[in-house]
């Protein structure tokens, strides 16, 4: 699957250059990348700012998907990233295997690693994934980077990174086009997911209150929390929106 790839030294953000990119040429075929090795205005969820320090991977992948299935793209974003760490983890450290925390977090060994933001307007989605590679942002508390956590000294090759996430990604669009249903990776969504079975409480996006508490019992077929009652097993409710924390 053919991609386009414009690399940036500094920019504000890469979600801001797909954006422009996008108004003024697009072609049906081509896919694009937008790759940054730093950001002064990274953006992440819920308005919140994206630190981008030299030494991890920012790229906005704009691509064509012409589907009504564009509510399953931020989970299968973040399956991509997960098979793609999967590739860098050797079998005995299976204890930090990435995993993902409702709606679209990546966790490594409890902690952040990457995350994703998806910009749907039309036929054209921008697709924005940061991953920490080589540097934890020392400002954001829980998070953690890959370098760190296979503890080795050799920086992790971001381009090699961006070209392995660029393989799985497509693969994973793909087969959901193909089938033309979120069900094509459900299952290979569902395996990773972190909390499974455990008591969680349901926070708003600004983390100040909790709306619900139950026992996370994976996801539905839109990629919804499906959250167990505590007082009666049977009692099962769909969550569409909030932070999921222990
Ligand atoms: C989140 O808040 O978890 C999502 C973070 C998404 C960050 C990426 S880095 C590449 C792209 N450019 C941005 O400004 N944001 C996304």
């Amino acid at each position: 699957n053919q991609i386009e790839c414009f690399h940036f030294n500094l920019i504000d953000s890469t979600m801001n250059i797909a954006k422009y990119w996008k108004k003024i040429y697009v072609t049906e075929k081509i896919n694009y990348a937008f790759l940054a090795d730093q950001q002064f205005k990274g953006q992440g969820e819920n308005n919140n700012i994206w630190i981008s320090p030299k030494g991890n991977c920012y790229v906005t992948f704009l691509v064509k998907f012409d589907s009504l299935l564009c509510y399953c793209l931020p989970q299968l974003s973040a399956i991509s990233v997960i098979e793609t760490l999967d590739l860098y983890i050797p079998q005995e450290k299976k204890q930090i295997q990435p995993v993902l925390k409702w709606i679209n977090d990546i966790f490594m060994n409890e902690k952040k690693i990457s995350g994703v933001l998806c910009k749907i307007e039309d036929q054209h989605v921008s697709i924005g994934i940061g991953v920490n590679l080589n540097h934890t942002p020392a400002e954001i508390a829980e998070s953690t980077c890959l370098k760190n956590e296979l503890c080795q000294q050799d920086d992790i090759n971001i381009f090699e990174f961006v070209q392995n996430l660029w393989i799985n990604l497509s693969n994973n669009l793909q087969k959901v086009v193909k089938q033309n249903s979120f069900h094509a990776i459900l299952d290979t969504v569902r395996e990773r997911m972190m909390y499974l079975n455990q008591k969680v409480k349901i926070y708003d996006l600004t983390l100040t209150n909790v709306l619900q508490e139950g026992i996370f019992k994976g996801l539905n077929e839109y990629g919804n929390a499906q959250l167990q009652s505590l007082n009666d097993p049977k009692e099962i409710e769909a969550i569409y929106e909030g932070r999921m924390r222990h």
